[in-house]
């Protein structure tokens, strides 16, 4: 639970490197996540390279914070994997969210980057990168070392809970 809560967007790091162990800790991570039927349909580019790094924050107006982190991590929905249709955009969400889980309890920060269901995000990257026609870019997560600390969310809002009926 404190991971979860101290988990918060991060957008600013300081200049230090991400190690290759730590980013295979996050992927694993992902990988880790429930998907329908365990379909897992997810593939994902690590990209380290500042130039190729300012190319992917040119996604979208929102996305700078991309071209400050050390890495980022192109996170894309497989469709070629899909056994259950509809159902790859919640899969790749719980593996972001873990991401986002285990990027907090190594003393990382990352964002998650809005990239689908922008269907002029999804064409940059689409683009950018010369993805396959089955590979649709779903979200970007930039992870580097914290240079803002943000508090906790406590959003616990008993008003949101309905026991047995609404
Ligand atoms: C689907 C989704 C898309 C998001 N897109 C962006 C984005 O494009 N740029 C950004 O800076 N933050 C983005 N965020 C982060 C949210 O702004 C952030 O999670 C929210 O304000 C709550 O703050 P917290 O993450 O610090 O708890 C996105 C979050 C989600 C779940």
């Amino acid at each position: 639970m404190d991971d979860i809560l101290k988990r918060r967007s991060i957008r600013r790091f300081v200049d230090r490197d991400v190690s290759a162990e730590a980013v295979t800790k996050i992927l694993k991570a992902a990988m880790a996540a429930p998907s329908a039927g365990n379909q897992q349909p997810w593939q994902f580019i690590v990209v380290r390279d500042p130039a190729s790094r300012k190319k992917v924050s040119e996604c979208s107006a929102y996305a700078h914070s991309a071209a400050e982190a050390p890495v980022a991590i192109v996170v894309c929905g497989d469709l070629s994997r899909e056994k259950h249709q509809g159902y790859w955009m919640q899969d790749c969400a719980a593996a972001v969210e873990n991401m986002l889980i285990e990027v907090t309890s190594q003393g990382l920060g990352a964002v998650w980057l809005g990239v689908f269901p922008r269907q002029d995000r999804v064409d940059y990257l689409r683009k950018y990168f010369n993805l396959p026609e089955n590979i649709v870019p779903f979200a970007v997560i930039p992870v580097g070392y914290p240079a803002q600390e943000l508090p906790p969310a406590d959003r616990y809002d008993e008003n949101r809970v309905h026991y047995e009926r609404w």
